[in-house]
């Protein structure tokens, strides 16, 4: 745990230092875009997990999978809320999570601009920068603000999540759409929101986002309200409290 905090606080430094300097920026698809800083703060994290744990395997965004001889995994994102930081929109975060033998056992996602420090171990609960945290108490959907996101293939594809906002947005209080998948979740964790969809998230967007729910006593399913794993199309989380009034709305 402390190497995954020292690491995020390092990257998440890097990240801030370069922030509202021109920062080149490279197009992955129409609207998908990669930074320079995405790959230095890739490059920092990486050669610091493979200097530290060289038999650890890693996933990170902007390279290719690495498989290790052991169970242990580093799940990365390096900058999650790239568009945000690209236009100077001070949303984004540094995410990792450690997977062993298929479990996310720890989960750290660190924002620079607040330096706020979410964290969270396995059955050690979750915390921010040392306070311990507590989904929210909210139990009518009415009265909850929940966040979303929309795919970066949203004009190629139908399956976009514009049909459930709409549907969401006429029920609950109120929806935000942050840019920061990693961040949502360490929010909902913290009580700032009360619940998260989203569609087409990768498993270094939800690694260590979920394991920060789910200590901080939210639940976590498939759109359908199935087991979620990082590899499901899509997640539900929220407080518990409203997660099947949310449900009730995106199975229509
Ligand atoms: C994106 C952000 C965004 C979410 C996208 C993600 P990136 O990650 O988390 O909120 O809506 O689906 O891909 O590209 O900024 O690392
Ligand atoms: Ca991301
Ligand atoms: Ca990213």
């Amino acid at each position: 745990m402390e190497f995954a905090r020292q690491l995020a606080r390092k990257a998440g430094k890097l990240l801030a230092e370069k922030f509202s300097r021109h920062n080149p920026v490279y197009y992955k698809g129409t609207i998908d875009l990669v930074t320079e800083a995405d790959r230095m703060s890739e490059d920092l994290i990486l050669s610091e997990i493979g200097r530290r744990y060289p038999d650890h395997g890693v996933l990170s965004e902007e390279s290719k999978e690495k498989d290790g001889p052991s169970a242990m995994r580093w799940i990365v994102d390096p900058l999650d809320g790239t568009t945000n930081y690209a236009h100077g929109f001070p949303f984004f975060c540094v995410s990792i999570a450690l997977e062993k033998d298929g479990e996310i056992v720890l989960g750290v996602v660190y924002d620079p601009m607040r330096d706020d420090l979410f964290e969270a171990s396995l059955g050690g609960g979750a915390h921010l920068n040392g306070k311990k945290l507590q989904v929210s108490s909210v139990s009518d959907l009415s009265r909850g603000l929940l966040a979303t996101g929309f795919p970066y293939d949203i004009r190629e594809s139908r399956d976009n999540n514009l049909d459930f906002f709409a549907a969401m947005i006429v029920k609950a209080q109120a929806i935000r759409r942050p840019g920061a998948a990693a961040l949502d979740l360490a929010y909902l964790a913290a009580g700032r929101f009360d619940g998260f969809w989203e569609l087409k998230l990768k498993p270094w967007d939800t690694a260590a986002g979920c394991l920060l729910v789910t200590e901080a006593g939210g639940v976590l399913s498939d759109m359908t309200g199935g087991k979620w794993s990082v590899f499901s199309p899509g997640l539900v989380a929220s407080n518990g409290l409203i997660h099947q009034q949310m449900l009730e709305v995106l199975l229509g």
